[in-house]
């Protein structure tokens, strides 16, 4: 029988960048899948790879310096680096899209936030300007945005950050697409505006039934959005496993050095959600990477035998760990 064919399997992907000090191995080797409707997390610390695994499925890597030199990405049985740009222009924003961290940066000064919305709309969909505009107004409320009718004729700079952002979430939501791709929403946001746009998003998950590549360095954000966890560290996926594995037993000493830093997971203090603190030891650089395991210069379990190549190996159902101190 043939493979069953996933909504998005990534496979064997490696994205490098050229500087004057060498190649930044940035992205080496990371295959995971997405299903219909689940939400899976990418954790690790800052630089891990996370951003640039985003933007190389959805091929945003500037090249030069950016190149993306291995793997597939398949979208319902399509490799996607294999298209045109046409191809990707009908995907992204439309079948597959993306929430950035800094909505600034995504969102046109010089456009309503309505003409914005309808826009992506026309382009897609085929909408007439005044579908598009009521379709707007709609998607602002759904997004929880006041007087939708008044706020689709504000500029992005008459918005807070927190209201930018919820027209982010509508514009990526805006053509119902089967995959969303959130990097970290909501890091650039005040602590009490994080929470109102996480669960805004926990409820239009749901309404939409998109499924969604949550990447963020938050484990509170992981435990209460994602069913499936893939743990990053110097540009590969050390673990992978349902967020219950993950969190309860995690094999990796990477993973348990991540959720030691966590005292209470999923809990929201009054300083806001935990933060992911500093692991001691300096992230591994992504120039000249020495072969064997990235962490072990930061691992109290370290031995010579980490220094040989070290393959992600199955550890149970669906439970996959780059250690063979524990696989
Ligand atoms: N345009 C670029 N030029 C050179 N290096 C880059 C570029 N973009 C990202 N990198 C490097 O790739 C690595 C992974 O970055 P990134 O995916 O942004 O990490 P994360 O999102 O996990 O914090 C980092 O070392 C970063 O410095
Ligand atoms: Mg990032």
């Amino acid at each position: 029988m043939p493979e069953a064919i996933k909504l998005l399997q990534v496979s064997g992907l490696r994205t490098e960048f050229r500087t004057p000090a060498g190649a930044v191995q940035a992205v080496r080797g990371v295959s995971f899948g997405l299903d219909p409707g689940e939400t899976v997390g990418i954790v690790g610390e800052s630089g891990s790879g996370k951003s640039v695994t985003a933007l190389t499925i959805l091929r945003l890597i500037k090249s030069p310096p950016g190149r993306i030199s291995a793997g597939s990405v398949k979208f319902r049985g399509i490799d996607l680096l294999a298209q045109d740009d046409a191809y990707m222009r009908s995907i992204r924003g439309n079948r597959i899209s993306m929430i950035f961290q800094e909505p600034m940066t995504s969102l046109n000064p010089l456009m309503t936030v309505g003409d914005q919305l309808a826009e992506v709309m026309q382009w897609h969909q085929n909408l007439s300007r005044r579908e598009g505009m009521n379709r707007a107004i709609e998607l602002l409320r759904k997004v929880q945005i006041p007087s939708p009718e008044k706020r689709v004729r504000d500029y992005p700079h008459h918005m807070s950050g927190g209201m930018r952002q919820r027209v982010m979430i509508a514009i990526a939501l805006a053509c119902d697409p089967a995959i969303l791709i959130a990097d970290e929403p909501t890091t650039a946001l005040d602590v009490t505006i994080q929470s109102q746009i996480m669960d805004l998003m926990l409820g239009l998950k749901d309404e939409f039934g998109s499924a969604v590549l949550m990447i963020t360095h938050d484990l509170g954000v992981i435990a209460e959005m994602a069913q499936r966890v893939i743990v990053m560290y110097a540009g590969q996926v050390v673990e992978a496993g349902s967020v219950y594995e993950i969190f309860d037993e995690p094999l990796h000493p990477y993973t348990q050095a991540l959720l030691r830093s966590v005292p209470k997971l999923g809990s929201r203090t009054e300083k806001g959600r935990h933060r992911l603190q500093e692991i001691p030891g300096l992230v591994a650089s992504l120039i000249n990477i020495p072969d064997g395991c990235a962490f072990r210069e930061r691992c109290r379990f370290a031995g010579p035998e980490c220094n040989g190549a070290i393959e992600l190996q199955a550890a149970g159902d669906g439970r996959m760990v780059r250690c063979i101190k524990v696989a």
